[in-house]
C-alpha cells in the first residue's frame, strides 16, 4: 500500500524519513563533515550524457550480468550496511532474502546486529563484509568462522583506517552506545510507527538487538557497547594483513574501498578476486574522489580482475554510466535500507524491481542487447575536467 507512491529509489527517503527517529535517519542519510563526497557521488554522474544508437534490433535484451562465474539477474547488488535491524525488522535478513529472490548479491556487514550464521542460513548467495578487527588472532578466529557458515566471497573494507567525522551523527544525537535520553524517548514517541514495527517487534521475539555479534564470541547490547572502542585500533593494518588473509580464505576476496589505481594494482598482486572501488558513501574520507570519477584508471590498472563500484548510484542511468566507464558490476547502499525501513522485503523487492526496469528500459534506449556491450562508445562527457 504504502509502496505505490514509491516510482523511483529515491522516493523511499522521505518516506523513511517520515517513519524513522531522527537519529537512525540521519545515520543512514549523513555522511562525513561536510558531506563534499556524499554530493560529489551523485554530481559525477551528471558529467557524462548518452550517446545512443538507433534502429538496432533490441528485442531479446537481457540485463544479466556474471560475477566470478556466477549469472546474476541484474548488473547491481546491494551493498553492506552495518547495524540495519534498528532501521528495519531484522533488516539484514530482509534485506538479503530481497536480493536472493531477486538473483541478486547483498552484501552483509560485519557491523550487522544479527549473527551472520543465520542470514547465511536464510540467503546461501550473500556475501559478507569484514572490517579486520586489531589483532592476528582475530582476524584469524573471524576468517574461520565466516568460511564454516558457508559464504564464499569476502568482502575487506580497507577505508576505515579510523572512524570518519561523523559531526552530523553527534547533532541529531546518534551515538554507539546509543544512549537512552529524553530527546532519543521523544525521537521515537513521535514514530510510533517504527515503534511498533521495528523496535517492538524486536524486542519482544529476540530482545535487545546485539553489538558485535560477528566479531566477539559474545555479542553485547547495542544500548551497552562502545564498538569502536571494542574493536581495537586498526590504524596499523596493512597490505601484509590482507596476503595473509588470502593465504587463509580460500574462497572469493573482494577488497572494498579502493580509489587509486596503485592500490588496484597491488590487489590484483596479492591475488585479491576484486576491488569495489567506493568512497564509503561519503561517510569516511570528506572530499574524497568519487567511485565514478576514480573508475577509469582503477579499470586500466586492474587487469583481469573484477571491478565494482558503489556511490551515488540511483537510477538505471547511473548502473549504465558506471558500466561504459568500467565497472564490471556496481552497489547500491542507503535507497535500499529506507526501502527495507518503509516497506521490509516487499519494499526491497520493489526497489530492486524498478531499478531493474530501468536499467533494461535505458539499455534498450542505448541501442544495447547486453550490459556487456556497454561502454565509452556510449558517453560524452559534458561538464566538468576530463580525468
Ligand atoms: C554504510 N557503508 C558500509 N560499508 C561497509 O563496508 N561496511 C559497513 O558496515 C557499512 N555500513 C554502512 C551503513 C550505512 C547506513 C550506510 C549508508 C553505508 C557504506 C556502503 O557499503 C556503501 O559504500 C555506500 O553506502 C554506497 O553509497 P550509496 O549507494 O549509499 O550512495
Amino acid at each position: 500500500r504504502h509502496l505505490r507512491p514509491v516510482l523511483a529509489l529515491d522516493d523511499f527517503e522521505p518516506a523513511a524519513r517520515r517513519k524513522l527517529p531522527r537519529p537512525l535517519f540521519g545515520y543512514i542519510a549523513g555522511a562525513a563533515e561536510t558531506n563534499a563526497a556524499l554530493r560529489d557521488n551523485r554530481d559525477a554522474f551528471a558529467e557524462w550524457a548518452f550517446r545512443p544508437r538507433y534502429l538496432i534490433d533490441v528485442s531479446k535484451r537481457s540485463i544479466a550480468t556474471s560475477l566470478f562465474g556466477q549469472r546474476h539477474n541484474a548488473p547491481f547488488g546491494i551493498a553492506p550496511m552495518g547495524i540495519s535491524a534498528i532501521m528495519a525488522y531484522r533488516g539484514d535478513l530482509v534485506l538479503a532474502r530481497a536480493a536472493a529472490a531477486a538473483g541478486i548479491p547483498m552484501v552483509m556487514s560485519g557491523s550487522s546486529l544479527i549473527p551472520m550464521e543465520e542470514v547465511a542460513h536464510a540467503a546461501p548467495g550473500s556475501w559478507f563484509q569484514a572490517y579486520l578487527p586489531g589483532d592476528e588472532a582475530r582476524i584469524a578466529r573471524l576468517i574461520g568462522r565466516v568460511e564454516q557458515a558457508g559464504f564464499g566471497t569476502l568482502v575487506l573494507t580497507v577505508d576505515t583506517t579510523t572512524m570518519g567525522n561523523r559531526e552530523n551523527n553527534i547533532r541529531t544525537g546518534f551515538s554507539t552506545p546509543l544512549k537512552p535520553s529524553l530527546r532519543l524517548a521523544w525521537d521515537g514517541a513521535t514514530r510510533p510507527l517504527w515503534l511498533w514495527d521495528t523496535l517492538w517487534r524486536t524486542l519482544r521475539r529476540h530482545g535487545m538487538p546485539h553489538f558485535e555479534n560477528n566479531y566477539a564470541e559474545r555479542g553485547a547490547p547495542i544500548i551497552a557497547r562502545n564498538v569502536e572502542r571494542d574493536f581495537g585500533a586498526r590504524d596499523h593494518l596493512s597490505w601484509a594483513h590482507v596476503a595473509r588473509i588470502r593465504r587463509q580464505w580460500r574462497g572469493r576476496l573482494v577488497v572494498k574501498g579502493i580509489l587509486r589505481a596503485e592500490d588496484a594494482r597491488r590487489a590484483a598482486e596479492e591475488g585479491i578476486d576484486g576491488v569495489i572501488v567506493s568512497n564509503h558513501g561519503g561517510r569516511q574520507l570528506d572530499g574524497a574522489i568519487s567511485a565514478l570519477r576514480a573508475l577509469p584508471a582503477i579499470r586500466v590498472a586492474a587487469g583481469g580482475m573484477a571491478v565494482m563500484m558503489d556511490g551515488g548510484v540511483r537510477r538505471g542511468s547511473d548502473v549504465l554510466k558506471a558500466l561504459a566507464l568500467g565497472a564490471d558490476f556496481v552497489f547500491v547502499g542507503r535507497p535500499f535500507l529506507y526501502a527495507a525501513a518503509v516497506g521490509g522485503e516487499a519494499g526491497v523487492r520493489h526497489g530492486i524491481e524498478i531499478l531493474g526496469q530501468e536499467v533494461d528500459r535505458n539499455l534498450a534506449l542505448l541501442g544495447c542487447l547486453s550490459v556487456g556491450e556497454v561502454g565509452m562508445q556510449h558517453l560524452q562527457r559534458i561538464r566538468g575536467v576530463p580525468a
